[in-house]
């Protein structure tokens, strides 16, 4: 059985919660895009997790976790959750398995993130500056270092010089304090020894996983609104997020994979800029973001927060070939007098498509709104989706039926064990 997790917002939809649930069944937990820009948060017993690099599932009993190819990584924080890991009393021997061909975050690929944004003044776009652009432009145009590198040390000093020297010319323009080549280089060593144990042929270890019929938990990050080539650029985000990015991220052909989950917040939230079609304003959009408490799980900035855009939901869900749907954070919407849905948008009193538009015609969407009446009753610790209030049921399945997708799980807290399975 292989599964695959997608957010079919703009990220932070709840997939750490329904990764690490899949993950109870699971022998190989796998990362194939992306970088620590992601911030997937389990709970278990109380204890928040949250996860930027190593995979979420990886508390689970006898799963191993795989940072496949297709992901980019800050050693430095991939690092910081091994040791929170095992201070969890995880061994990650034989545990964890780092693809040699993950390209690096450098410290001059962080710093040219922040001098771009910085540049962009008013029209920044809200990255988390965590060096995410810069490592896959640096990899795409050939410039990129790799953990294989890392493990030849002579390679990568003449290689890690050289690019540091180009990158500080570059920095210096924007009147930025250059990288310090030896210095780096120094910490880079150290994490070059404690990384080393890790590293094997993740593609091979997949492909026969594959073979043998194991349980592979594919996990996506981000969310298809923030994909490279599907989100409304440059608002986005510099890796895809869409099904075929298992392919290009680990060498598994998407052909395999068995379901592909959407996962899907009850309202909407976003960090950063960008269209974002329902967004709420004002006391209302106070109280889900302190309720929901919607702030980044990397970076810490409150999070822009909407009712459900089911229009985009249709198309991401659409885009991905969804087959099963996972709804997030419903106890966030308990206590709301209507809640309101988005089934379409008008640009200029006509019926528009969200494929249709760019980002400038997203800014200027009027949403058709369907108006549902809320539940009161606490949904907290219900196990059965028969026991939840009809109202609530009333809405779930609008969105089960809307997007065509059978509804499969239902998160109603942050806790592993807050879920009902239908
Ligand atoms: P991800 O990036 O998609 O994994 O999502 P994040 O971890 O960034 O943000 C989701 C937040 O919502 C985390 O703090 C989760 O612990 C929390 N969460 C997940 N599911 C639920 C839920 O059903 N109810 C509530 N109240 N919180 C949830
Ligand atoms: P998870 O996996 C929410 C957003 C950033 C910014 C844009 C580009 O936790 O859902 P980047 O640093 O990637 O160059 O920033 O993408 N972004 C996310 N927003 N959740 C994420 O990941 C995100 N990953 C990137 O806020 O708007
Ligand atoms: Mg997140």
């Amino acid at each position: 059985m292989i599964n695959l997790v997608i957010g079919a917002q703009w990220g932070d939809e709840g997939k750490g919660k329904i990764v690490d649930l899949l993950g109870a069944n699971a022998d190989y937990a796998v990362r194939f895009h992306g970088g620590n820009n992601a911030g997937h948060t389990v709970v278990v017993a109380g204890k928040k997790y949250p996860f930027h690099l190593m995979p979420s599932a990886i508390l689970n009993k006898g799963i191993v976790g795989v940072i496949a190819n297709g992901v980019i990584i800050d050693p430095e924080v991939l690092i910081g959750e091994i040791k929170t890991v095992e201070a969890a009393g995880i061994s990650l021997k034989n545990k964890l398995v780092i693809s040699p061909r993950c390209h690096l975050i450098m410290p001059y690929h962080k710093a040219l993130d922040e001098a771009y944004e910085n540049a962009r003044g008013e029209n920044k776009l809200g990255t988390t500056r965590r060096g995410i652009g810069p490592t896959l432009a640096d990899k795409v145009s050939y410039n990129g270092l790799r953990v294989y590198e890392l493990m030849h040390w002579d390679i990568f000093v003449e290689k890690f010089t050289f690019q540091a020297e180009m990158k500080n010319k570059i920095l210096k323009l924007f009147g930025v304090t250059p990288i310090k080549i030896n210095g780096e280089l120094k910490k880079l060593k150290q994490y070059r020894e404690m990384l080393s144990p890790f590293v094997k042929d993740a593609y091979a270890l997949l492909q026969q996983a594959a073979d043998k019929k194991k349980n592979i938990l594919f996990e996506g990050a981000h969310g298809v609104m923030l994909d490279t080539d599907f989100s409304p650029y440059p608002f986005a985000t510099g890796s895809n997020v869409v099904a075929g990015a298992v392919n290009t991220g680990s060498g598994v052909s998407v052909k395999n994979v068995d379901k592909i989950w959407a996962v899907v917040k009850a309202y909407t939230s976003r960090v950063g800029g960008g269209p974002l079609p329902t967004e709420l304003s004002g006391k209302m959009a106070d109280d889900i973001r302190e309720k929901g408490q919607e702030y980044g799980t990397t970076t810490g900035r409150p999070r822009r927060v909407g009712w459900l855009d089911l229009a985009a939901v249709k198309f991401t869900t659409k885009v991905i070939d969804a087959n099963c749907l996972a709804i997030t954070k419903l106890d966030i919407l308990t206590g709301l007098p209507e809640i309101k849905v988005c089934v379409g948008y008008k640009l200029n009193g006509k019926l528009v498509d969200y494929s249709a538009c760019g980002y400038d015609e997203l800014a200027k969407l009027t949403p058709i709104y369907k108006t549902f009446t809320g539940w009161k009753e606490d949904i907290d610790g219900v196990k059965k989706f028969a026991k939840l209030p009809k109202n609530c049921q009333k809405y779930l399945k609008f969105i089960s039926e809307f997007l065509k997708i059978p509804l499969r799980i239902i998160s109603t807290g942050p806790d592993r064990k807050k879920y009902i399975k239908i």
